[in-house]
């Protein structure tokens, strides 16, 4: 009898957590007296005077009275404990005071019928209709504190805003002078503002991060989002899921902005982040064309190339007017006045580091670097630009304010300068650049004719002796080969600590690339299993030989990658060149890979839901790894299931990361000159652009993601009347709200429905079609661990249509040099 009430008391609980439903609610005929209470989820909502006050206020707080979340008749105060909270009778929520006159309402026109309000689980007081629709929410009229899952908008349109109002002081929490919104610039951006004043200001989102905040850099995890609903509303939230610690971020009377962690063990209120840490986050306080550095003293400096406008005032410190400048007219400028011949030399950029951008005044979506360049270069009122692969081209035609030098994070902003006023190496080299394009163009050409013959003529040589490596030759037409160059000291040293193999050891280990040892023939060449001496196993990779490296290039990537370490990644043993030959030692997995295992009939079974979910988590973390954690910032760009091995406890390693560097050996080219790459797991825009970022990757872990969910292979739809691929098929059962069927029968458990059908959700999102939709790898995760709980709706996937580009490819063809990116090369070959 106990057990049974126990256990409905139990069932009844969870399942108001579930729903975010608190017992906590009033209706017309109740009211809350002072002092009673209503709590929920160590929220409570009842009646509070601020330290060193006698006035009482309605307000919400967590877990001690001193953390005031949310309050009522902030502008209205009670003047004596006689005062109560209840439902009108126009259905309205309203605090009265001791001769029941109202002094605060919630102010709603029209309510339908009876309301009732609730106090949510997660801090939100709600007013509901009798139909149950939310009339009226505290979520959406908040006070000084942003909870998780609030949104602060702003709607340019409608001139809607919902924003944080600070108090006036510590004692008096009416309307202070500051407040914080979200601007709907060109890009949006957080401000605080004293009155009308901008006091500071977040810098540009990225879609992940805001640029002007360092510390929330692409390895900040936490579920923020700035988006726009669609009635053009920008918003921005947050979410947070750990349950052992609430996040709050506060607003506090003199405009500091903070955040704050409740401690459950200290109960106490713990700082993490600070919006205001030094004299620079104050909004422009160097004026225009000024920059801050808090390391600098004073903080303040002009931009290269200009100076204080009032140099009295600017050496007392008084920075307010900025910097101007006055020496050297821009060239594009005289030119306009048709004084062209004092200065006819073109104007430059000089590149600032690391810095906190101005607002934005225009962007646009150009996809390199270079043409961001060249537009800002192109119009004379463009007086700086920067770049950034997640935002696009920002440019700026105003007044630059509020520049701040970081020592981490940051962008790099470029500055219009007349030509004179660069710094020497640029000057130099702007100077010299038709020399040098001349110069360049003639010693390139030559090389590549002389490389070109060589090559052609050791192909050829080549060919006779051994038919295997010319398979990878095709589409690749410029090569140095350099195999006679020194390899430096230093890297000499480093080759030291990492295992140098002999062709001998690995041709006995191998039995002589016997085919009966062959592993697998991966996109850089075939793959042979080995047993050293010792009885080691090795797998062994032998590059083909359309590296476009010199043995120089090849060892020092071969040493950095060596360095990549992480439980998910395949460990590089050691490697061998000599001669022609370059071969890779890796770590041998017993276990193959996974194709085998997802779509191979016998192990089929063998999977099941929670392996594989192991599977898919650590092929994300693996790749966040590349990504973000190393140093270096690979993508992989040729992710896909046979190219993830599994050890014996089934732990899923990358395999084959860092290749397209060895390969590519333009490091930071963002457009590569080389497809490499697997129809089916290339991402839109890297498939027919050549474009490639770690969205071009999560794309592919996308891809990945729903293969071992449905246990489909994406390649096995290329002759499906109905879908013409995977991602079709999962979006045609997604709008059908029939994704259920796509779960591979063998995995499918009635309890893990829910968990699986978020993994398909995440899947869907990593491969939508715009590479800014998608989410980064570190989003991914949180999404996996439901840090993040409430995933945004997918839109529209890649390739759901076969594109007729691509399918004019045969699969064979996995190494493509497309027309487009011979234009590319040729300026990498130039510059
Ligand atoms: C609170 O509201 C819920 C849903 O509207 C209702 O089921 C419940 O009975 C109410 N509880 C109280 C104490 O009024
Ligand atoms: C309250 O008043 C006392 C005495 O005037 C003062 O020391 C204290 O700092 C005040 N507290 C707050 C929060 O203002
Ligand atoms: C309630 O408010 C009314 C109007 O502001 C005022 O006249 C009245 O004295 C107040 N009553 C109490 C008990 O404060
Ligand atoms: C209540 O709303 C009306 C219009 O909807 C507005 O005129 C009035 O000023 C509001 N009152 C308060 C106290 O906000
Ligand atoms: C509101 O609730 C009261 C009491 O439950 C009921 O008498 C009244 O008819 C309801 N009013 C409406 C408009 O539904
Ligand atoms: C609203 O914002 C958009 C986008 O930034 C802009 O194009 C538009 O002019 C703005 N409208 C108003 C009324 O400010
Ligand atoms: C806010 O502005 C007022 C004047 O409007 C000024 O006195 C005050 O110092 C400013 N506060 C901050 C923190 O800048
Ligand atoms: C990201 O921010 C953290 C904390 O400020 C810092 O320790 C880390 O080095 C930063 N990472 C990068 C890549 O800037
Ligand atoms: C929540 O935070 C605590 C304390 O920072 C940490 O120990 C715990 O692992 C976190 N839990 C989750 C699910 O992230
Ligand atoms: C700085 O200069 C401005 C403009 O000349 C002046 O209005 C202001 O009072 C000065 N500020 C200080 C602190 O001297
Ligand atoms: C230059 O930029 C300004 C501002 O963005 C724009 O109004 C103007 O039309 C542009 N001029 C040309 C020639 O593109
Ligand atoms: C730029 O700054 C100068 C000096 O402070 C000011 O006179 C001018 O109005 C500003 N121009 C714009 C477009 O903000």
């Amino acid at each position: 009898m106990n057990i049974s009430l126990l256990s409905i008391l139990i069932i009844f609980y969870s399942l108001c957590l579930h729903y975010g439903i608190a017992i906590n609610n009033i209706t017309l005929s109740q009211s809350i007296n002072d002092p009673e209470t209503l709590s929920s989820n160590g929220f409570t909502l009842g009646f509070l005077s601020p330290p060193n006050s006698t006035n009482r206020y309605v307000g919400i707080w967590y877990m001690t009275e001193s953390t005031v979340v949310w309050l009522a008749n902030r502008n209205q105060p009670l003047r004596d404990s006689l005062g109560s909270f209840a439902i009108s009778e126009d259905g309205n929520l309203v605090v009265m005071n001791g001769t029941k006159k109202v002094i605060w309402s919630s102010n709603v026109s029209n309510i339908a019928t009876n309301s009732t309000c609730q106090l949510l689980d997660s801090g939100n007081l709600v007013l509901m209709d009798s139909a149950g629709d939310k009339v009226w929410e505290s979520f959406k009229n908040p006070t000084d504190t942003l909870l998780p899952n609030m949104k602060i908008t702003n709607n340019n349109k409608s001139g809607e805003k919902v924003e944080l109002t600070s108090w006036k002081s510590p004692s008096d929490p009416s309307i202070g002078s500051f407040s914080l919104s979200i601007e709907p610039l060109n890009i949006p951006e957080g401000f605080i503002w004293n009155k009308t004043v901008a006091y500071w200001r977040t810098g540009p989102w990225t879609g992940d991060v805001f640029l002007g905040i360092p510390m929330m850099n692409s390895s900040y995890l936490n579920g923020y989002r700035l988006d726009y609903e669609e009635d053009g509303t920008v918003f921005l939230t947050y979410s947070y899921s750990n349950e052992s610690y609430l996040a709050v971020f506060v607003l506090d009377w003199q405009g500091k902005f903070e955040q704050r962690f409740w401690d459950h063990e200290k109960k106490e209120w713990q700082v993490g982040w600070k919006a205001q840490s030094s004299e620079c986050d104050v909004y422009g306080i160097c004026g225009p064309f000024g920059i801050c550095s808090v390391e600098s003293s004073p903080i303040c400096t002009c931009l290269e190339g200009f100076e204080p406008s009032n140099t009295e005032e600017w050496n007392s410190n008084n920075w307010t007017n900025g910097c101007v400048n006055r020496r050297t007219k821009l060239q594009c400028e005289s030119a306009k006045t048709q004084n062209g011949s004092v200065n006819s030399k073109e104007d430059g950029f000089e590149k600032l580091e690391m810095i906190k951008v101005p607002e934005v005044t225009a962007f646009s979506w150009l996809k390199t670097e270079d043409s961001c360049r060249s537009q800002c270069m192109e119009n004379c009122t463009c007086i700086a630009y920067s770049f950034d692969e997640e935002v696009g081209c920002m440019t700026w035609i105003n007044n630059l304010t509020d520049m701040q030098q970081f020592s981490s994070g940051g962008s790099n902003l470029y500055i219009r300068l007349a030509n004179s006023e660069l710094s020497i190496n640029d000057n130099e080299k702007d100077s010299k650049t038709t020399i040098i394009t001349i110069t360049v163009t003639v010693i390139v050409g030559t090389i590549i004719i002389v490389t070109c013959a060589y090559f052609l003529w050791k192909r050829s040589a080549r060919k006779r002796k051994r038919d295997e490596f010319s398979r990878f030759n095709r589409g690749e037409t410029i090569v140095v080969n350099t195999s006679d160059m020194k390899i430096e000291e230093q890297s000499e040293m480093e080759l030291q600590e990492l295992l140098l193999f002999d062709t001998e050891t690995l041709s006995v280990a191998t039995n002589n690339f016997d085919l009966s040892n062959k592993l697998g023939q991966g996109g850089f060449g075939p793959v042979y299993k080995g047993k050293l001496k010792d009885g080691k196993e090795i797998a062994v990779k032998r590059l083909s030989k359309a590296s476009g490296q010199g043995l120089e290039e090849f060892m020092n990537e071969v040493v950095v990658i060596s360095k990549l370490q992480h439980r998910n990644l395949v460990r590089l043993l050691g490697c061998c060149r000599e001669g022609d030959e370059k071969m890779l030692i890796y770590e041998y997995m017993a276990n193959k890979s996974l194709d085998k295992f997802v779509f191979g009939p016998p192990e089929h079974k063998f999977l099941d839901w929670g392996k594989r979910f192991n599977i898919i988590e650590g092929i994300a973390r693996g790749l966040l790894y590349l990504h973000r954690d190393s140093r270096l910032r690979i993508i992989h760009r040729d992710l896909k299931a046979s190219n993830i091995l599994l050890d014996e406890e089934l732990n899923p390693k990358i395999s084959d990361f860092g290749l397209a560097r060895i390969f590519g050996g333009h490091r930071d080219e963002a457009n590569t000159a080389r497809v490499v790459g697997t129809y089916g797991y290339m991402a839109p825009e890297y498939a027919m652009e050549g474009l490639f970022s770690e969205k071009s990757d999560v794309f592919s872990f996308g891809v990945l993601l729903l293969e071992i969910v449905s246990g489909k292979k994406n390649s096995s739809f290329y002759n499906n009347e109905e879908s013409q691929s995977l991602l079709g098929f999962a979006w045609n059962l997604w709008n059908e709200e029939n994704i259920v069927s796509i779960i591979d029968e063998g995995i499918y458990e009635g309890m893990k429905e829910r968990d699986i059908l978020r993994c398909v959700h995440i899947g869907l999102l990593c491969v939508q079609e715009s590479a800014r939709d998608r989410p980064n790898m570190a989003t991914v995760i949180s999404m996996l661990n439901s840090e993040i709980v409430n995933l945004p709706q997918p839109k529209q996937p890649a390739f759901i249509e076969r594109n007729n580009i691509i399918n004019s490819l045969s699969s064979e063809e996995c190494l493509v040099l497309f027309s487009n990116n011979i234009v590319t090369l040729t300026n990498i070959q130039g510059r």
